[in-house]
Parts: structure tokens; C-alpha cells; sequence
């Protein structure tokens, strides 16, 4: 038995396979990831572990990701259930953009073989719930990810906390997670009821509504309940994943509900679990317009633009394509996504299209990465407050604006507010 348990200061029970985890029964690496699981467990009084058919780990390539993977591995660590992974940056592509320092390559690589290793599944994209790794409503599961995390939670009613990067991976390597927090319906239960006073006219909208709105409600649970009538074709996976991504930058935000759209709230009995709406707020057009000024550095030229922040789907790719084909971009144009949807955008040649004007699509590449040193000290143009957010600590500075009006800037070498 455990020493721990003999000593009666572990409440958490442990079935026969998970105690042999603990007691190094499959090895140090199994056991070290049990112990955390356990210690996590102990800190929330979950009271018992549960499986998890999926993972995903927030890969980050900075030296403490690095240093938890490569320990594991070293303790002979393998994962039961083989996470997907989030961007590092793919130095073989921005080899052809510019010079890499050498530790910079040299960290990238040694996390590369680390996870390999371990079991993951290299995928590098922070948009895994789009494709690879999609979970199914109730599907207990474990992921860390600023947008991946209130994606699975509130748009297919899958179950996860809001992991860490080392704690998803502890839950790869056991297959199980604590039972606590929102595996637990009664903790999902919408907390604020926000109303949407705001026109939402395009994806752009839902990113500074995610930002603006813990800012507004702290942590608490949101109910977003559009007052305006909505083109349903709005609630796409790219305004969707920018709402969540967003109340990530700003808050802390793991789980969201929408009314009449989202599977727990169907109507505001099933939003809040009950007749009661706790508190209600509003969110105005100028509480939109106002956030946007507060983060964007203001209008004017700029010396390159980049989006995919998380990475663009196909169809926001699509989108750049439509406004860029046949022109030249006054400044380079840098397009994050996923492997998967740069292979398909080559297949359908888009990919050409981008480069014939001069930009490129960088795939497995997140922009908080060493690979961007080239740009410190500029300004560029996105779409995406967590861009701006995240660059920031790196000298970059970002003009904020809607993925069209970015595409027109990047042609213009100027973002204005008039296209
Ligand atoms: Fe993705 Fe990196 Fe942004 S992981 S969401 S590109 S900070």
C-alpha cells in the first residue's frame, strides 16, 4: 500500500491498476505522472480518478515544457492515451525565412524528440479540436489550450478541466484524470447571463467579445444570449474558437454557454440549471469598440502582417485568398495553420496563390516563438487580440482589425479603417 494512504493523508480512492501506477509497478516515469494526478486530486478532494479517451498537451518549446518531457522520458514514461500536441515553430520552413539561432533550433528539435518519445502525436496545432482530435459530447477528456480547452467543453459537450500543458501529459501517461471541477455537470452550470447588445456582423466581432467579457464577469461561467438577430452561419468554428481563445487572454474562462446554440443550454433552465439567473450584464457595441482601441496599437503603416492566431481554418484562409489573388502585398504576409490545412490549401492552390503575391503559410508555428525575432521592434497587422497580447513581451507590436480589412492592409502596406 501506498505511504501516503497507510499514513492515512490520501483521500483520493485508487482502483487496483491505478494504486500499481502509483507504487511504480510500470515504472518511475508512470509513477512520478500518478503522483501528480494524485496530488491534483488531493488539492480539489476529488474523491476518485476516471479514464480519458483523449488528450491534448500545450506544447510550449520554452525550457520548463522541456525540461517536465524530457524527465518523464528519462523515467521510461509512455503514453496510454497519445495526445495530440500543440505548435512549437517548424524550423525547417522559417529556415528559408531567416537565421535561427542555434539554441533556438536546438531546444525546438530536443522537444521534438522528447514528445515523440513520450508517445504524442506530433500534430502541432492549436486547433486539434477541428480536426485529429475531436471529442464527442460527455467524452471525458484532457486538455490544456487557451481556445481548445472551452471549444470541447462548450461546443461539443465533451468533459475537461482546464489543463496544463504537464498535467495533460501526466493524464496521457495514466489515462486517467481526477474526477473534480467541470467533469461534474453541476460545476458546468452557466454563472452570468451576458447580454449581447452588440451588432456581431463577423468573426472579428467574436474575438474582442471574448476579450471584453471577462474583463467584464471575472472567471465566472458565461450565458451569452444574442439580443440582435444572428446569421446562424456566424457561429462558425472561427468565430467560435476566437471567443474562446480570446476570454482565455483576458480571463480565465473554460467553459461558455451560448443560448439556443450551444448543447447545455438549450433554453435558460438548461444554461443555469435552474429558473434563477445570478447576475446579468450587458456588452454594448462601445464596449467592443472600446477594448479594440485600448489593445490595438493605432491605424497606420505597418512592415508586415501575420494571422493564425490560433491557427486560420481552410475557410479563413479562403477569405485572405479572395481579397489577395492576382495582387502584389506591399508587406510579407505570414499565415499560421495546421499541417493538415496547408497541405489542402497547396492541393486546392490556394498556397500558390499566397505566394504568387508574396506571403506564405507557415504550418506547425505558433508567433509566441524564438523563430519570430525578425520581426521584433516592427509593426505588423492582425486579427487576433492574443497575438497582440503575447507579442508584447517580445517588442512586437500589432495593429488589431477584422481578417479582411488585415488582408487589404498587407496589400496596402497601411491599415486604415476605410476599405
Ligand atoms: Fe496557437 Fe500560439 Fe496563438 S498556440 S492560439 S498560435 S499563442
Amino acid at each position: 500500500m501506498n505511504q501516503l494512504k497507510k499514513k492515512g493523508y490520501m483521500m483520493v480512492r485508487l482502483n487496483k491498476d491505478e494504486d500499481d501506477m502509483l507504487n511504480g509497478k510500470y515504472g518511475k516515469g508512470t509513477q512520478t505522472a500518478m503522483k501528480i494526478q494524485v496530488a491534483i486530486a488531493e488539492a480539489f478532494d476529488a474523491p476518485y480518478m476516471v479514464p480519458i479517451s483523449k488528450a491534448h498537451v500545450a506544447l510550449s518549446n520554452q525550457e520548463a515544457d522541456l525540461w517536465f518531457v524530457e524527465k518523464l522520458v528519462s523515467q521510461g514514461a509512455k503514453c496510454r492515451v497519445r495526445p495530440t500536441v500543440n505548435p512549437s515553430f517548424n524550423w525547417k520552413q522559417m529556415k528559408k525565412i531567416t537565421t535561427l539561432a542555434q539554441e533556438d533550433e536546438e531546444i525546438v528539435k530536443r522537444t521534438d524528440r522528447a514528445y515523440r518519445k513520450i508517445g504524442a502525436l506530433m500534430t502541432y496545432d492549436c486547433t486539434p479540436y477541428l480536426q485529429l482530435n475531436v471529442p464527442k459530447v460527455n467524452e471525458v477528456i484532457a486538455y490544456s489550450e487557451s481556445s481548445a480547452t472551452p471549444f470541447v467543453n462548450s461546443i461539443y459537450g465533451a468533459k475537461t478541466n482546464r489543463e496544463s500543458a504537464q498535467s495533460a501529459l501526466c493524464a496521457a501517461v495514466t489515462g486517467v484524470v481526477p474526477y473534480y471541477g467541470y467533469l461534474d455537470k453541476k460545476n458546468r452550470k452557466g454563472q452570468v447571463l451576458v447580454n449581447v447588445l452588440a451588432e456581431m456582423k463577423s468573426d472579428f466581432d467574436f474575438q474582442l467579445l471574448g476579450y471584453v467579457t471577462p474583463l467584464k464577469v471575472g472567471f465566472k461561467i458565461p450565458v451569452f444570449n444574442f439580443k440582435n438577430k444572428i446569421d446562424k452561419k456566424l457561429f462558425s468554428n472561427a468565430s467560435l474558437m476566437n471567443l474562446g481563445a480570446q476570454m482565455n487572454t483576458s480571463g480565465n474562462v473554460a467553459i461558455y454557454h451560448i443560448l439556443g446554440v450551444t448543447p447545455e443550454a438549450k433554453t435558460f433552465e438548461d444554461a443555469f440549471q435552474s429558473e434563477n439567473v445570478p447576475e446579468i450584464i450587458n456588452i454594448t457595441q462601445a464596449d467592443l469598440d472600446s477594448v479594440r482601441d485600448k489593445i490595438s496599437a493605432p491605424l497606420g503603416k505597418i512592415d508586415f502582417a501575420l494571422f493564425g492566431c490560433p491557427h486560420l481554418t481552410f475557410e479563413q484562409i479562403e477569405s485572405v485568398v479572395d481579397i489577395i489573388s492576382g495582387k502584389k502585398l506591399a508587406v510579407p504576409l505570414f499565415i499560421m495553420s495546421s499541417d493538415p490545412t496547408r497541405r489542402l490549401c497547396e492541393q486546392m492552390g490556394l498556397l500558390k496563390i499566397i505566394r504568387d503575391a508574396g506571403g506564405e503559410i507557415i504550418s506547425n508555428t505558433c508567433m509566441d516563438q524564438p523563430c519570430w525575432k525578425f520581426l521584433y521592434g516592427k509593426k505588423g497587422v492582425t486579427d487576433s487580440p492574443k497575438c497582440a497580447y503575447y507579442t508584447r513581451r517580445r517588442k512586437m507590436e500589432f495593429v488589431i482589425t477584422d481578417l479582411e480589412n488585415a488582408a487589404y492592409s498587407a496589400l496596402k502596406g497601411e491599415v486604415t479603417d476605410d476599405y
